[in-house]
């Protein structure tokens, strides 16, 4: 196993509205109970983890202490949970993005290659999006979305085991393309993942009504390349103008700020994506837009809208998205894919370009995991 010069201390990865996930990369010897509130739970253990701590209070400030075996207690930080968005819970859906099944490698500088990560059985890819489907779904989703580079070239084997994969815990899965599944050489993948009953939306933009939102998803990749298209992105407003009522908006490609690419990989040129993001607020302000591509979390404003990134299961942190659907609003939770080998895995990704990638790709926790209430239309 490729070890990390440094390793993320333990701390609140995912805060909820009832639940936080705690990680670490490393521990000292000896378990600790975390307590917050009346709610505790035991961590510990060689190697990387992550532990669930369950049954807290929505919208309350507690702190978060750590307790050793000897007694000795220590202060971890203060943690707040989130309160729900208003109404009764209607859907829950999650979303996995940048898998890219069949990478045998991740990142530079260093280069972590999978051979080498001597845990045995399937390649990491594999290993992580198997665990974070059944993560996501004992966390109740009703529906996955595959938001793009499921696969890293689009082989048959590639979408050979990203039907078995992603159809395993028998949740009804939505996927569109990434860059990478349309990549030179690539094959389409449709009536593979259609011998799963998986659908894979390519060109026009689909609408799809869940219980308290229409989901539209969105074909953003141009074969052969790797930026983003907004070609498509034009018939996105009259389906969300449409809708009864809210909408998220699912991208691979992220929408870029500006016409030229600040930081890598490059996405939907700003003059593209600007004019996008305001026909979709016009049409309909109720809108949350997500996107993947950039293997990073961050979220932003656009008028009314919220913009969210989300990384992806098979590189630090190696996470999977949740959406809770309310009458009044949604809330995104994002967890790390909690599995030991996952997680070993993609602690071992988090010192790749000089170390930088442990910091530039989580993103800060509220841009992670937050409630949304709907602007009225
Ligand atoms: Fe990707
Ligand atoms: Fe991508």
């Amino acid at each position: 196993m490729n070890r990390p010069e440094s390793a993320t201390p333990l701390s609140v990865f995912t805060v909820e509205d009832t639940a936080a996930q705690l990680t670490w990369g490393s521990l000292p010897e000896g378990r600790l109970r975390v307590h917050a509130g009346d709610a505790s739970v035991v961590v510990g253990g060689a190697g990387p983890g992550a532990a669930l701590l369950a049954g807290l209070p929505p919208g309350a400030d507690l702190d978060l202490v750590a307790e050793s075996d000897d007694g000795t207690t220590r202060w971890l930080g203060p943690l707040r949970t989130l309160t729900p968005p208003p109404g009764r819970e209607l859907f829950r859906f999650a979303t996995v993005n940048d898998i890219h099944l069949g990478d045998p490698r991740f990142g530079r500088l260093p280069m972590v290659s999978h051979p080498d990560d001597g845990a045995g059985g399937p390649p990491p890819p594999e290993r992580c999006l198997r665990a974070a489907v059944a993560e996501l779904a004992a966390w109740g989703a009703q529906l996955i979305v595959a938001k793009g580079d499921i696969t890293d070239h689009g082989s048959v084997e590639e979408w050979e085991t990203a039907a078995k994969v992603l159809s395993a815990p028998g949740v009804p899965v939505e996927a569109m393309l990434g860059n990478h599944d349309v990549c030179r050489g690539a094959v389409d993948g449709t009536d593979i993942l259609a011998g799963a009953g998986i659908t894979l939306s390519s060109g026009a933009p689909q609408a799809r009504d869940l219980p308290g939102v229409r989901l539209v998803v969105t074909d953003t990749t141009v074969a052969g390349k790797n930026r983003g298209t907004g070609l498509r992105l034009g018939d996105v407003a009259p389906l969300v103008a449409e809708a009864e009522g809210p909408a998220v908006v699912a991208l691979h490609h992220h929408p870029q700020r500006h016409r030229t690419m600040t930081h890598p990989p490059r996405g939907i040129p700003g003059n593209e994506a600007m004019p996008f993001l305001d026909a979709v607020a016009e049409a309909n302000p109720a809108t949350l837009v997500i996107a993947g591509h950039s293997h990073r979390h961050r979220r932003h404003r656009w008028g009314p809208l919220t913009v969210a990134e989300v990384g992806s299961p098979q590189d630090y942190p190696g996470t999977w998205a949740g959406y809770v659907v309310h009458e009044g609003g949604i809330r995104q939770v994002v967890r790390r894919v909690a599995d030991p080998d996952a997680i070993a895995w993609t602690e071992s990704t988090r010192d790749c370009f000089l170390g930088l990638w442990g910091r530039w790709s989580p993103g800060t926790r509220d841009q992670r995991c937050f409630s949304l209430t709907w602007p009225r239309r």
